[in-house]
């Protein structure tokens, strides 16, 4: 039987800019992610995307809800079990890839591997072995602005993967990039998901990115649609 990854339901979060003005980013919204998916959230700009990747990834706490991340209850968390939790079991694609600026390619993604808990021969291991499997067995010493676009998000790509997560949650992470090279990063997380089972959900408002995904999700004003 396929596991739940993810379990949300009712989660609402609101920004408070001012006493009257008041902005519902998320005013109930439901979602379920099973073990092998690759799922895509979409709607238009504002609807509540990028709130609820922050809330699943635990960047961030809805205000209401029920949450579980393979099989955790992280809904009401402590921050210090929280980041644990995350470290280990949720990967991370950004649009502007967010790698360090002053550590090479390699370094980024041992770094991650320490916070994750793997041990310093483990984490460099698993790191160059994943550098290799996006193609940048040659880049291992580069820094982010010594590669280009893609190349710095193939690091993210090695980087997402490197605690061996339950989820990799990636919010638009073709929307910087060209379009060969935007194709060219979804065959690799659909490679890595045909091949290696891994989990992803995908935020994205570009609709030939959403067709390549086996499921959606369509928000709209913080509900779903
Ligand atoms: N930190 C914030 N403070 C105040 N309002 C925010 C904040 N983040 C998002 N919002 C508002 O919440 C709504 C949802 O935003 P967001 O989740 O970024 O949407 P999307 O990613 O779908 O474009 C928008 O109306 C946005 O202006
Ligand atoms: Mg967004």
């Amino acid at each position: 039987m396929k596991k739940i990854i993810v379990e949300a339901k009712n989660l609402k979060k609101k920004y408070r800019m001012s006493k009257t003005n008041i902005v519902k980013a998320l005013d109930g919204v439901d979602l379920t992610v099973m073990e092998g998916d690759f799922s895509a959230i979409i709607g238009p700009s504002g609807c509540g995307k990028s709130t609820l990747m922050h809330i699943l990834g635990l960047l961030d706490r809805p205000d209401e809800g029920s949450l579980t991340i393979d099989g955790h209850d992280v809904s009401k968390l402590k921050d210090n079990i929280a980041h644990k939790i995350r470290a280990k079991k949720i990967g991370f694609i950004f649009q502007g890839f967010n790698l360090i600026p002053t550590l090479t390619a390699l370094e980024n993604v041992v770094l991650a591997g320490r916070y994750g808990g793997l041990k310093p021969k483990r984490r460099r291991e698993r790191a160059i072995e994943l550098l290799d499997m996006v193609g940048l067995k040659d880049r291992l010493n580069h820094r982010p602005n010594e590669l280009s676009g893609g190349q710095q998000q193939r690091v993210a790509i090695a980087r997402s993967l490197v605690n061996d997560p339950a989820i990799i949650l990636a919010d638009e992470p073709t929307g910087e990039l060209d379009t060969k090279t935007s194709l060219e990063i979804m065959e690799m997380l659909k490679k890595l998901n045909r091949e290696k089972n891994k989990t992803f959900l995908l935020v994205t408002h570009n609709l030939e990115v959403a067709k390549e995904c086996k499921k959606t999700i369509r928000l709209k004003d913080g509900k779903n649609d």
